[in-house]
């Protein structure tokens, strides 16, 4: 196959990344999650590892199988996400968030199954640590990726999280359009950094992947 004749685009750099939901626990029985199915970033972790890179991917719950030659770290909230990252970032030189980390967790996990009384209750939430902006504000920092999941105003969006997040590059995708991004086989990004732009149109995620990293080879080393 082409693949193994083809340059190997991150033959020596190591990717780490993140995939899949977060889960945030409200008692023993129930948390509140996402639909986020994992796809786009195991898809990421599998072309990194045949485009050979060494790959980590540190994940949320998902239902899907550890791709080849990947080391993968599972775990269900986004503070144990960012407790598996942290220890990681300084072994690699590129980072990529692709997970759809919970912004909220609840501010008091309760320790035993919440029992119904009233009509109405409400569940008070506190923010989430940002993972992506902690890695990217780190004094060894990889080359740091995001993804960003807008239903309007995409660019404008994608644009703001890039810089206050101080990242390298920002994947933007359309999540309004069912037919594509999370639970979707196919995707399609449109793809900013510091001084430029490109748009991929909807393709398999595993196509996508390879598009994406060889924009990133690029920038990691020039
Ligand atoms: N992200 C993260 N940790 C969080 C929230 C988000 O690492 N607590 C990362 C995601 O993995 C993604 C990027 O930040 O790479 C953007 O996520 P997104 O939800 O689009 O942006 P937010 O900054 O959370 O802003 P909002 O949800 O308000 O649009
Ligand atoms: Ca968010």
């Amino acid at each position: 196959a082409a693949q193994f004749f083809g340059p190997k685009l991150l033959a020596g750099l190591s990717l780490l990344l993140t995939a899949g939901p977060t889960r945030e626990a409200i008692d023993p029985v129930r948390y509140i999650s996402n639909h986020s199915s994992g796809k786009m970033g195991f898809a990421i972790a599998s072309a990194a590892a045949e485009m050979g890179a060494a790959v980590t991917l540190v994940t949320g719950p998902v239902n899907l199988p550890t791709p080849a030659n990947v080391s993968r770290i599972n775990v269900e909230s986004a503070q144990q996400m960012l407790d598996a990252v942290m220890p990681e970032v300084e072994k690699h030189q590129i980072f990529i968030g692709c997970a759809a980390v919970a912004d909220y967790k609840i501010a008091d996990i309760a320790d035993c199954k919440i029992k119904k009384s009233a009509a109405e209750m409400q569940l008070a939430l506190v923010r989430n640590p940002d993972i992506l902006a902690t890695v990217a504000s780190h004094e060894k920092r990889p080359f740091t990726v995001g993804f960003a999941a807008e239903t309007n105003d995409v660019e404008q969006y994608a644009k703001g999280k890039l810089a206050r997040k101080k990242l390298d590059m920002i994947a933007a995708n359309d999540v309004s359009n069912s037919d594509i991004g999370f639970n979707s086989d196919q995707n399609a990004l449109s793809v900013f950094w510091q001084d430029g732009a490109t748009h991929f149109p909807a393709v398999n995620k595993q196509i996508l992947a390879k598009q994406l990293l060889t924009l990133i080879a690029e920038k990691v080393k020039t």
